[in-house]
This record gives C-alpha cells, structure tokens and sequence, in this order.
C-alpha cells in the first residue's frame, strides 16, 4: 500500500452536482461563466439542490421558503451572545451552526424531506448567525431578517440595520454563485465523509465549516487581504513577493490542486474588483492585485485562485475582514448540502487506508522497566 499524499488525482467519488473537466467548472452541467452572468444566487441554490433550473413558480417557493427559515432559533442567539468578541468569526459559525441541530425537531430524521428542509434551514440560518454575531461583538443588537429579500440582499441588511445599495448587493449575489460548488474540494469531501456514517446533516455541515476555515483553503481570501494590507502600497511589491518566493513561503490566493491554467472563478472576480474600485474611486487594492499577479505569475507560474480577487472585492464592498470566508461559507452551504442530499442517496461509509510508516516488532515492556 502506497499513500497519495493529499489524495493528488484520487477519484474518490461519483457525483452530478458539479464538475472540473479539462479547467471548466460547471454546476449540474451548466457552466460557471454562463451561470456567473446570469444566475441569482437562489436559480443556482435551487440547481445545485434538485438538479435543474427553476420555473418562476418554483423559484417563488423556494425564496419563500428561505425567507421563512431565515430567523434563527433564539438560544442560538443567546449562545453567540457567551462567546469572546474577538473569536474568529469561523470559529463562532463552526459552534452556532452545531448548536442549530440541538433547536430542530427534525435534526435526527433521516428522511429525504426532512434533509431537504434541514438544507434549506441552514441556508437560510448561516447568513442570520454571521450577522448577529458581527452586531453582537460590536454591542449592537442583532437585526431580524428582512422578509423577502434574497439572501445577498438579506445578509448586507442584517449586517447594518440598512436597506443595502443594490450595486453591493449585485455584487455580493454574483460572489455567491461563483463560490457556490467546486466538486470535492476539502470542505465538501469532509462533509460528505461525516455524513457517509450515516450522520446527520448537521455534523456534515459543522465538518464542511471547519474545514473551510483553514487559510489552505476558504480562510485564503482573509489571508489574502492581510496580505495587501501587510504590503502598503504598490511600491512595495516587488521586495516582498520576491521575498517570500526567495523563503519558500505560500503566496495565499495563488495556486489551485485542480487548476494550473487558472481558476475560471478568479477573472469575474478581478472584474467585480476592478468596478467596484472604480465606482468606490479607490482602485488601490485592485491595481496592487494586477501588479501581484503579473509578478507572481511571471516568476513562479502560479495563477491567481477563487480567494485572491474576492480579498479586494468584498474590502471595497466595506465588509469586515473577518467576514470573508464566513461569506465563502453562506455560498458553500449550497455545494455541500447538495453533495450531502447525493452522498445519502447512494451511501457507503467513506473509509480508506494509511500506508503505515511507524515502528514495527515492539515488545511490551512493562512501565518500571521504560
Ligand atoms: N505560493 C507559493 N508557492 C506555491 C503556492 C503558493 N500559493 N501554491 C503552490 N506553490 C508551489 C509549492 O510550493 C510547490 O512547489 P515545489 O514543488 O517547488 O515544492 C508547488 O507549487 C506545488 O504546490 P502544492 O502546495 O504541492 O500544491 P497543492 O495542490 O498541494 O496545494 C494549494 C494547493 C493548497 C491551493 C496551494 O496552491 C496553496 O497553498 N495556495 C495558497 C493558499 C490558497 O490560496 N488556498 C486557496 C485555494 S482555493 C480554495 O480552496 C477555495
């Protein structure tokens, strides 16, 4: 038996929900450049769930639906309201979203139904939990979901009180799309890995949560913007992006294991960056992103992933840093419940193998002798 080393190439799944073929990534067969100009984040949700685009009436359902899951349990705020104001943000949705089954009656049905309305309660409650829990640390009451409003729109409101600017909002919904699904990337797989136990879907989604709060992964666009914050100014770039390659030390927002002719996520990004500085009149952070990836690009070949152009974007957007990959997982919660609602329908416990390199022969040797 010999490891892969981070299962490099390893298929370790069928799935229909979405897929990466020769660097083209499409949900449900669509396309994310087709879906990127013209989806809303509830058609892709709605795809992703039950494998088609929805009819209006449909689409009407399940805003509704949302709307209606969108207030969370209220010991869950309580909960939130207990933790240090300085946690992590990840940290708080990791705990708040495990802490929702505790509060749903449904929690341990294992029905398809049942796992239907537990996806669209997490949905619909990871947006609320992020918001109250940025009010509640900065000691501002939580404020409820608005009724109606999409998710995008939902999340900008409960974040400050106020009916968000509809370019912001465009903007935050077309970040959900492209963030949506990636096929098995970590989160996903240790969703779908915590489920195949035949766990509920509120385990899986807690594993996806944790998952994606590592800088490897989701956690790479606050990483990112720590990055350009930590460099100042255009003048600067070139001392450090040599300095770090010279140590050997990642670049975050760079590199993909699937992707080395580029992420396709990443140009409507650079775009929506790019827009959004002109419109705001501070290009700063999208014009230091071009020269840091000519450079990076030109030097090491590595081409910018999802979370390097999401850093400026949601900067500019003015949402707080710490809210980056918590925003990453209000998209996600799509992907990895559809993965989770496909891993039940044709399960078998996801158990491989280790290559053993540890000591061989030992011998008991009783604690007085050691
Ligand atoms: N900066 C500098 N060098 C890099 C980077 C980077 N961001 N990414 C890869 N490399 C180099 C590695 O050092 C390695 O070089 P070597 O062969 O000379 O040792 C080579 O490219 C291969 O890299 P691996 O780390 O082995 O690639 P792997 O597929 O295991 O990792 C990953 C992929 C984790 C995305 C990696 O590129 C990385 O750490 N990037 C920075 C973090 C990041 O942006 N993560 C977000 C990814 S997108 C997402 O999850 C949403």
């Amino acid at each position: 038996m010999t490891a892969t080393k981070g299962l490099e190439g390893i298929v370790a799944a069928t799935t229909s929900v979405s897929s990466i073929v020769d660097g083209v990534l499409t949900y449900r067969g669509y396309d994310i450049d087709d879906l990127a100009d013209n989806a809303t984040f509830e058609e892709v949700v709605y795809l992703l769930w039950y494998g088609s685009l929805p009819s209006h009436s449909e689409l009407a359902q399940l805003k509704a639906e949302l709307s209606a899951s969108a207030a969370v349990p209220a010991p869950v705020i309580d909960i939130l309201r207990l933790f240090p104001a300085n946690t992590p943000t990840m940290a708080v949705l990791r705990t708040a979203v495990s802490s929702l089954a505790l509060y749903d009656p449904e929690a341990e049905d294992m029905s398809k139904e049942a796992n239907l309305h537990k996806a669209i309660r997490l949905q619909a409650q990871i947006p609320t939990i992020i918001a109250a829990f940025t009010r509640l640390r900065e000691g501002n009451a939580p404020v409820s979901p608005k009724e109606g409003a999409s998710i995008a729109e939902n999340f900008l409101y409960m974040l400050t009180g106020v009916d968000p600017d509809p370019v912001a909002v465009k903007a935050l919904d077309k970040a959900l799309v492209l963030h949506a699904d990636h096929e098995l990337n970590a989160s996903t797989f240790a969703g779908r890995v915590t489920v195949a136990t035949l766990s509920d879907i509120y385990s899986g989604v807690t594993s996806a949560v944790g998952a994606l709060k590592g800088p490897l992964h989701g956690g790479a666009n606050e990483a990112v913007m720590n990055m350009l914050e930590e460099i100042g100014s255009i003048d600067h770039i070139d001392d450090y992006i040599r300095g770090k390659l010279d140590r050997r030390e990642k670049l975050m927002g760079f590199g993909h294991r699937v992707y080395k002719g580029g992420d396709p996520r990443a140009k409507h990004l650079q775009k929506m960056s790019y827009e959004l500085g002109k419109s705001t009149g501070n290009l700063k952070w999208y014009d230091m992103s071009v020269k840091i990836e000519g450079l990076v690009t030109g030097l090491k070949g590595l081409r910018p992933n999802v979370d390097f152009y999401s850093a400026s974007v949601y900067t500019t957007l003015g949402i707080p840093r710490d809210l980056f990959t918590p925003i990453f997982a209000i998209s996600r919660c799509s992907g990895w419940t559809a993965h989770i609602l496909e891993q039940y329908e044709n399960n078998r416990i996801i158990r491989p193998r280790a290559e053993y390199v540890g000591q061989a022969d030992q011998k008991y040797i009783p604690v007085d002798f050691r």
